[in-house]
Parts: structure tokens; C-alpha cells; sequence
């Protein structure tokens, strides 16, 4: 943990367009490469739990993989159902080292 970040993965190993699963403070979330960007957030689905880590990435959009609902990887906003609730949503900081 620096400056209040705490490190969940390596650049390297979410490539552009994909989603990887990580752990920060004990909760699950899911890292989107989206352009270079990187976003996180929650990914425990707020539906029914599924697995967004599993799902499809489609430009800031990850689709869960058990029943569709989508969500905003910048915000956490739920973009279409059958969720409801947002996810939770973090600050990202990318470190050069
Ligand atoms: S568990 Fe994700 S849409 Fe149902």
C-alpha cells in the first residue's frame, strides 16, 4: 500500500481488451484494460454473484456471463439488467517502476 493505493496486479498481465480477476483488501474485483486504460471494480456480479471477471468486455462495457447484466467498468453503473445495484467503483493509479 502507497499513498492510500493498494497494488491488485502487474500491467502486464491484463492485456488490452480483456478482464482479470484480483483481490484488493479481501474483496474480489475485476481489472478492465480498456485502451491502454485501466478500470476496477467489483466482481461479484449484484445480481445473483456471477463471476464478471468471466464475462465479455466491450469497450467500458463488461457483460456479466450468467445472465447479461452489463455495467460501466469507469463507474460501476449498472448499464443493463437484470441488475439493479452498481458495483463497487475504484481509483486507479498506474505505477512505473
Ligand atoms: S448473476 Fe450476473 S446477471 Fe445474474
Amino acid at each position: 500500500m502507497s499513498g492510500g493505493f493498494t497494488k491488485v496486479l502487474v500491467k502486464s498481465e491484463v492485456p488490452e481488451g480483456t478482464l482479470k480477476l484480483a483481490q484488493l483488501g479481501g474483496k474480489r474485483v475485476v481489472v478492465a484494460n480498456v485502451g491502454g486504460n485501466f478500470f476496477v471494480m467489483g466482481e461479484v456480479c449484484t445480481h445473483m454473484g456471477g463471476p464478471l471477471s468471466r464475462g465479455r468486455l466491450n469497450g467500458f462495457v463488461i457483460t456479466c456471463p450468467w445472465h447479461g447484466s452489463r455495467f460501466d467498468a469507469r463507474t460501476g453503473a449498472v448499464v443493463g439488467g437484470p441488475a439493479v445495484r452498481p458495483e463497487p467503483s475504484y481509483e486507479v493509479k498506474v505505477v512505473r517502476t
